[in-house]
């Protein structure tokens, strides 16, 4: 039986997830493959420190660079995360035509059309379903299994940071600061994890997402991208009295203005099957023209978990290579999904264009005249009010927060409305606004 020789570059949760996997289910593997899989180099940060792995027979190796030129690998994982180093190594072991598997969202969401592009010229595979949410295999079944279909729109919870925080403040009526540092303490955050709270992980994985969805150009610096740090526990209170959770959501949606791309808190019905996606766990809602609705759910990170998404590729990739030396070329299926350049070229709504419902939350003087003030500012700037829902304060009822959802409504027109209400002197707070996501 052939021997494909794997070479792994970093060998931290992900990197001893994979190689758990490989050595404990060597011989399903194998028997899906017809090939034995063999790691034979790692590379590492630091040679000195205990691995919670078993290393017999292993060469380590201090420079990735050892294994992208190393002529006896067939395929490189790179597992080092970070947009910069990864991506000489990976660029370099293409050019040593060798296969790569990456688990690597940033790395594919900023240089994927570099990358793919090189893939193509040394007609050499680049995987990378372990960049979108963990073990879920949405990636094979948007690309692969929804082949048919045009997809309209797809909604995921693909931070479980954000995920756990939102949950946990609401399920233990916490604050945001106190459930982030708890999230960190289990090693759920990336390491700055401003990329999780602030959005940017959920937005390199809806880049992808979109990209294979949708047959457009990876284009990371076109989204619209909000996080979960302005978000109150009053929001999630008031959420839930009206019927609503609030979630951290990458939403990429097709229209004739073209596709929208944005990542940020949204209410969304709690009757929704995504609404009850809890705690650290990732799920994407799919909405295709030919099966409809599908949702993928399961873990979006942990060691086997991503390494199953890692595993999973290297076995795509070794079916595909068939007599090694003599058809190792790339798998038939195009990386994105689409042939390169077989789409029309598709405009990225600005997030002024967008239409949506809104939730609204702002504080105000107990005075008559104020809520008309505000309706009427609403009226002149289109937007029709679906529920206004006042909550009084102070001994005397001194002070009210109103509440207020809207009818679907386009962006610059509530920015507008909120520049106005905001010059009311009976408004006494910041104006809250989160999108309202029907998800229907
Ligand atoms: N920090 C990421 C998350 C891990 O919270 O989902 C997987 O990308």
């Amino acid at each position: 039986m052939k021997v494909v020789n794997v070479g792994l570059i970093g060998l931290g949760t992900v990197g001893t997830g994979t190689l758990r996997i490989l050595q404990r289910n060597s011989q399903e593997i194998t028997g899906r493959t017809g090939r034995e899989i063999t790691v034979t180099r790692v590379a590492v940060g630091d040679l000195n420190k205990q691995r919670d792995a078993d290393l017999e027979g292993i060469v380590l190796s201090g420079d990735p660079m050892d294994i992208a030129r190393d002529p006896a690998i067939d395929i490189v994982v790179e597992m080092i995360g970070g947009d910069d180093i990864a991506k000489e190594v990976v660029l370099e072991a293409i050019r040593h035509k060798k296969h790569v598997v990456t688990a690597n969202k940033a790395l594919i969401a900023v240089h994927g059309n570099e990358i793919f592009a090189l893939a193509e010229k040394h007609n050499v595979a680049v995987t990378f379903e372990a960049a979108v949410a963990g073990g879920i295999p949405v990636i094979k079944a948007i690309r692969e299994g929804l082949s048919a279909n045009r997809i309209e729109w797809l909604a995921g919870i693909i931070n479980g940071t954000c995920n756990y925080i939102l949950t946990r403040m609401e399920q233990d009526g916490l604050g945001f600061a106190e459930v982030l540092s708890d999230a960190q303490a289990l090693g759920y955050a990336e390491a700055d994890p401003e990329f999780d709270v602030e959005g940017i992980d959920a937005a390199h994985k809806l880049t992808i997402l979109a990209s294979i969805a949708f047959g457009i150009p990876l284009q990371f610096d076109k989204l619209h991208i909000q996080g979960i740090s302005e978000i109150t526990i009053e929001d999630i209170e008031y959420a839930k009295e009206l019927g609503f959770r609030i979630k951290h959501l990458g939403i990429a949606r097709s229209s004739d203005a073209g596709i929208e791309l944005r990542v940020h808190p949204a209410m969304v019905p709690v009757d929704r099957l995504i609404a009850g996606v809890n705690g650290v766990m990732n799920a994407t809602l799919v909405q295709s023209d030919a099966v409809g609705p599908t949702l993928y759910y399961g873990a979006g990170a942990g060691a086997e978990p991503t390494g199953s998404a890692v595993v999973a590729d290297i076995v795509d990739v070794v079916r595909s290579m068939g007599d090694i030396g003599e058809n190792s070329g790339a798998s038939p299926v195009p990386q994105l999904g689409f042939l390169p350049g077989s789409m029309p070229d598709r405009q990225i709504v600005p997030i002024e264009d967008v239409e949506t419902a809104y939730y609204l939350r702002m504080k105000v003087i107990n005075r008559p005249g104020v809520l008309a003030a505000i309706t009427k500012i609403f009226g002149d700037s289109d937007i029709s009010i679906a529920t206004i829902l006042q909550k009084s304060h102070g001994a005397n009822n001194t002070e009210v927060t109103i509440i207020m959802l809207t009818q679907i409504a386009l962006e610059s027109n509530l920015n507008q409305a909120v520049t106005h209400i905001r010059k009311i002197d009976s408004v006494t707070s910041e104006i809250q606004s989160i999108r309202l996501e029907n998800l229907a």
